[in-house]
């Protein structure tokens, strides 16, 4: 029998493009979501205290990003008024860097323009860099301190408020921001009440 002689290529894998699903946060997520929370948070929020906050669904939007079965991210606003407060978005730290947090943080602008909030506002920690750049795209700006804000560590928060949410002009900043994104995205609405 002859031999046969084959090459084998060393060939990297190209990745696939990455789809991810926006979808409104569900009961059935919150186990996912705490696994994420309580990897990135010192005093993580609790099943309870994740419950309670979908249970006003009047004043509150969370959503969940996920990547084939997995919960890989979160988010959430409260709206008071004609504003809308982010409190809370954390990203699978196996999942950083994929735009996930972008991905979450348009969906939820988009939602609190939907229901006709003027203004969006977050604290984040002085010393989170990284969440203010993401912010700051978004057209956040600081305005202020929080002193202890975040008492368990002992540390301040930046106060950060982007304006003028109703104007074409945010909502063309965000579709700027959507066409940088590589992969794809499907976003659920959530029911309108
Ligand atoms: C902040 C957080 C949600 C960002 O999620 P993410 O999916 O990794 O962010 P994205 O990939 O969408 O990043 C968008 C932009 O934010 C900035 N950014 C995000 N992470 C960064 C990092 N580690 N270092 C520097 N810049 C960063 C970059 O400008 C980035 O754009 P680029 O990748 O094109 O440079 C995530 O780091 C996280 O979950 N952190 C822990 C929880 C937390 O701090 N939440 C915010 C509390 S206020």
């Amino acid at each position: 029998m002859g031999e046969e002689r084959g090459f084998v290529m060393a060939v990297e894998p190209t990745p696939e493009p990455l789809v991810v699903h926006v979808v409104p946060m569900r009961r059935r997520h919150v186990r996912g979501v705490l696994r994420i929370e309580q990897q990135v948070y010192p005093r993580p929020w609790t099943m309870s205290l994740f419950l309670s906050e979908l249970a006003l669904r009047s004043s509150r939007a969370y959503f969940v990003a996920r990547v084939g079965r997995d919960v890989v991210g979160y988010a959430g606003i409260m709206l008071t008024g004609q504003d809308a407060h982010v409190t809370t978005i954390a990203v699978d730290p196996a999942r950083h860097r994929q735009k996930i947090g972008t991905r979450l943080l348009l969906v939820l602008s988009r939602e609190a323009i939907a229901r006709e909030a003027r203004s969006l506002t977050l604290e984040v920690r002085l010393s989170n860099r990284p969440a203010q750049e993401l912010y700051r795209r978004f057209g956040f700006a600081p305005v202020g301190v929080r002193k202890n804000y975040y008492a368990e560590t002992n540390e301040d928060a930046l106060v950060m408020w982007a304006h003028e949410a109703q104007r074409p002009e945010y909502a063309a900043l965000l579709d700027g921001i959507e066409r940088q994104i590589e992969g794809e995205t499907v976003v659920e609405a959530p029911r309108r009440w």
